[in-house]
């Protein structure tokens, strides 16, 4: 069977430095699939390679069965490849809701071309039902610079489900979270509908064994170990490489 995504043979050097040797990666329509470990292992450069923001030396990356290895990061979501950053990136001066409008309209088709502001309210009751699916409702009219660091890292994941991708790549979405914050957080990425397969990058094992179905460990820019949640949780390998570094 084929991946929604596939990545293979992925290979980005700094300098001497391998950040990814020859890296292989496969997404199923649908599938929850984690990508863990230690810091500097190439997860994040893994995610950037996917979403077209780094190309890399050598390998291939294709989506829906096409190479979409010269295509960048906007080309990419409007394929359906949307993701959120270590850093949350939102708006600051924009409310809640605007910016998930921005974010929706570049993919809102209107139904009628001729009917003026269409596709902006489209984007608006769209930014409506994120807003309260993600339990922001009584911010929605707040600018994204005022809202706690939760806040905006709920924010920023209604803006990659406003494009409606059909894979979701979130870089450690549980950072600097309060345990209610990661409670709500949690609750929001199980109950994502299957139309969105996930590609999460976490330090937090407990949420990643919760909420994927398949993993795959990285260090030093190598596939460490891949397989089920129990099967990583199990494995020797894995625990020593977490027992050697991660933060
Ligand atoms: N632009 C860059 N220039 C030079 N080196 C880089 C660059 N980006 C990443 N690296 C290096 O590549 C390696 C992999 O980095 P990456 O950010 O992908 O790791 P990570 O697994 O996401 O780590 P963390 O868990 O700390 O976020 C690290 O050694 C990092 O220092
Ligand atoms: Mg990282």
């Amino acid at each position: 069977m084929t991946g929604l995504l596939e990545a293979q043979g992925v290979t980005v050097r700094y300098g001497s430095l391998a950040a990814l040797d020859s890296v292989d990666l496969c997404v199923h329509d649908g599938q929850r699939h984690a990508l863990i470990g230690p810091n500097g292992a190439g997860k994040t450069t893994l995610l950037n390679v996917i979403g077209g923001s780094t190309r890399p030396q050598r390998g291939t990356v294709s989506f829906d069965g096409r190479n979409v290895g010269q295509l960048g990061p906007a080309a990419r979501a409007r394929r359906g490849i949307n993701r959120i950053h270590q850093r949350p990136a939102v708006f600051p001066t924009l409310t809640a809701t605007e910016n998930i409008v921005v974010a929706a309209l570049p993919r809102v088709i209107p139904r009628r071309r001729w009917w003026p502001g269409g596709r902006r309210r489209i984007a608006h009751h769209r930014a409506g039902t994120l807003l309260d699916q993600m339990g922001l409702a009584d911010v929605a009219a707040v600018p994204a610079g005022h809202l706690a660091h939760g806040q905006r890292r709920q924010l920023e994941i209604a803006m990659a489900l406003a494009g409606r991708p059909r894979l979701l790549l979130l870089d450690e979405p549980a950072a600097g979270l309060s345990a209610i914050e990661v409670g709500r957080l949690s609750e929001v990425l199980r109950t994502l509908p299957r139309a969105v397969a996930v590609l999460l990058v976490e330090h937090r094992l407990d949420l990643v064994y919760a909420l994927s179905d398949t993993v795959t460990v990285l260090r030093d820019g190598r596939t460490l170990a891949a397989g089920t949640p129990d099967e990583i949780r199990t494995s020797p390998l894995v625990r020593q490489a977490y027992a050697d570094g991660v933060a």
